[in-house]
């Protein structure tokens, strides 16, 4: 297996894992023996639980002395609620490592000098992991990485005149979006969405629920009903956006996911904390009804609030367009 193919599933072993490891990241490790064939994979447990690089290493036993490692970001390097990683891969006798992204956490960066320091061969591939984009945004940021959601029509709209919003995308684009649920810390709406959709803001699959399940959080101050879903599933309630994103990035969310509705989305994005657009576009039209924003986001060309498109991808009928901040 040559590096870009063990590249390819430790990124897989990452994808696999994220919304389950926050704070931490979500990594992949793979390591290959020193004939350079896999022998094993590994991925970040939940915290307190094994590192990427730790389990890997537990699956190749002593096929890794004289192997390689390659990882999706750089193995860390401080004592934390388990030993470094780059100590790890010394020990287990590994000659060589690729990682894609740098650690941008000061306590754990170094990973790559120490094992640079020991002889071990140490490369950069400077690889973007989709994964681990959210986590290494939010370290940067110190607040949690922001993506807002919305299912619009063709010609703009994120509900009906009367309200009505559901649904205005088909069955496989709604799955989809249960399966990102499933992969983020919370699930963010503003009491106007709560009290018009009566949502239960959960991750469900055809036949149940995803293992993992976001916080369901709702911001705003008016009362949500006791016999709600959110009320009788239990939800987090905060008056603003930045109280909010403080109080969720201490209790360690990293990746949260803004659902509206249109009020929300707005203020959200004149605070300058949407850091990647999920627009759902369904090939369909109201001409009249509640716009996907419900304010103004700038009145003259010269200062339009421009994202990057970094994926478009076709849904049954619909598209889903991944838009990201041009400063990221
Ligand atoms: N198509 C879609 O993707 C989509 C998604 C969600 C909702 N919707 C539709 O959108 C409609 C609801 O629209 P909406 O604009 O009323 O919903 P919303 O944005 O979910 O709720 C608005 C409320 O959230 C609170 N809020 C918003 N920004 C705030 C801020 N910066 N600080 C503090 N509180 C804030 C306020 O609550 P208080 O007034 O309680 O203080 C505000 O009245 C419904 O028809 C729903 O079906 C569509």
């Amino acid at each position: 297996m040559d590096i870009a193919q063990a590249l390819t599933v430790a990124h897989e072993a990452s994808a696999s894992v994220r919304g389950t490891t926050s704070p931490n990241p979500p990594v992949g490790a793979v390591i290959l023996d020193a004939q350079g064939d896999l022998a094993g994979v590994g991925a970040t447990a939940p915290p307190g639980g094994p590192h990427a690089e730790v389990a890997a290493l537990a699956t190749a036993g002593t096929r890794a002395i004289g192997g390689t490692a390659v990882v999706t970001l750089e193995p860390c390097n401080h004592y934390g609620r388990t030993g470094p990683c780059s100590k790890a891969l010394v020990d287990a006798g590994i000659n060589r490592v690729f990682y894609a992204n740098q650690d941008p956490f000061p306590q754990a960066a170094g990973g790559a000098e120490f094992l640079k320091a020991r002889g071990v061969e140490t490369h950069f591939l400077n690889t973007p992991i989709r994964a681990l984009t959210p986590w290494l945004a939010a370290t940067r940021l110190g607040r949690p990485h922001v993506t807002l959601k919305f299912a619009a029509t063709v010609d703009g709209f994120a509900a009906a005149s009367d309200g009505s919003s559901q649904w205005i995308t088909g069955e496989q684009a709604r799955s989809f979006v249960h399966s990102d649920r499933s992969k983020r810390d919370a699930i963010v709406v503003g009491t106007g969405t709560a009290l018009a959709d009566n949502p239960s803001l959960t991750a469900r699959t055809a036949d149940g629920l995803y293992a993992h399940q976001p916080r369901r959080v709702v911001i705003g101050s008016r009362e949500i009903p006791e016999t709600s879903n959110l009320a009788t599933s239990g939800f987090e309630r905060y008056s603003g956006i930045s109280e909010a994103l403080k109080a969720l990035w201490d209790t360690g969310c990293r990746d949260i996911l803004i659902e509206g509705g249109p009020t929300l989305a707005a203020s959200a994005l004149q605070l300058g904390v949407v850091d990647q657009i999920q627009a759902y576009i369904a090939p369909a039209l109201l001409g009249t009804g509640k716009s996907i924003i419900t304010w103004p986001q700038s009145t003259t060309m010269d200062d339009i609030h421009r994202f990057e498109t970094t994926s478009v991808v076709t849904l049954g009928n619909d598209v889903l367009m991944e838009l990201t901040r041009k400063d990221q």
